[in-house]
């Protein structure tokens, strides 16, 4: 797969629609995240109750491929949280039919995910991550979304992941009290393709993440300060270079 630049819209819940991802000009668009089963979809309509914004589809499928084929002719990965290996299977089998990339969120922290023993609850269960990935890597291009931060050893889960088949971690590489932790990007980029992430907030940033080792870089909150962030990224010659996954 080729993308035309190194810049990527990262996952925003109730906000990456095709709408919103089809007029970014990043190379690749994380639409989602999205639930690919009925845990999950309830999960996000008691986290939707107390108020946080997230995409609720009467079928969740239905939901996730009419925002695919609105999105028209855009790269794009979809951000997918699900209580069961059939929702991951079923989202990646609908991906794959629009060459798409699988993101597996291992990410998200909201109580109610957790629960569901989605998002970030798989970052602490690697067992069942990984066999998530080995039965979806099989049917699609997939990437796994992890956050940085906590006390584990990150190098080995992500040559783990690689190992299992993964084609790409998405590292959301955030300090707890602010900031990217470029080493941790370096650190798990020796394993192979990683789309870095957290605080890529100008020119600078961006190149650093690119240097220390990611081969593509994501933004998410700065898209939602400035519309046409990813525009002005583009005058970077190190951001706008051609990346082959
Ligand atoms: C409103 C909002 C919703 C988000 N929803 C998701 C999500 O559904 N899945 C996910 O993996 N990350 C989600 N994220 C995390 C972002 O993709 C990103 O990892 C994080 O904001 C750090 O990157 P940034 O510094 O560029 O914002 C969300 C972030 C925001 C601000």
């Amino acid at each position: 797969m080729r993308f035309e630049n190194r810049l990527v819209l990262s996952a925003m819940a109730g906000i990456n629609n095709a709408e919103f991802c089809r007029k970014q000009k990043a190379s690749l668009v994380v639409l989602g995240g999205f639930n690919a089963d009925e845990g999950a979809m309830e999960a996000a309509r008691r986290a939707a109750e107390r108020g946080r914004e997230e995409f609720i589809f009467p079928d969740p499928l239905e939901g996730i491929e009419r925002e695919i084929r609105a999105l028209g002719r855009k790269k794009f990965a979809v951000n997918v949280r699900s209580a069961t290996i059939e929702g991951y299977l079923d989202a990646a089998y609908l991906v794959e039919s629009y060459s798409g990339i699988l993101e597996i969120n291992a990410h998200c922290r909201q109580p109610e995910f957790i629960s569901a023993r989605c998002g970030e609850w798989l970052l602490f269960n690697h067992e069942k991550l990984l066999e998530i990935v080995k039965a979806v890597s099989k049917i699609t291009t997939t990437s796994v979304k992890i956050r940085g931060g906590h006390n584990m050893d990150y190098p080995a889960l992500a040559r783990k992941l690689f190992e299992a088949g993964c084609d790409a971690i998405h590292v959301d590489a955030m300090i707890p009290n602010g900031g990217c932790n470029f080493e941790l990007i370096g650190a798990v980029s020796r394993y192979g393709f990683v789309i870095g992430n957290n605080s890529f907030t100008d020119i600078e940033s961006g190149e650093r993440m690119i240097r220390a080792g990611a081969r593509m870089v994501s933004a998410a909150r700065a898209v939602l300060r400035d519309r046409n962030f990813f525009e002005k990224m583009l005058e970077s010659d190190l951001l706008s270079q051609p990346v082959e996954l």
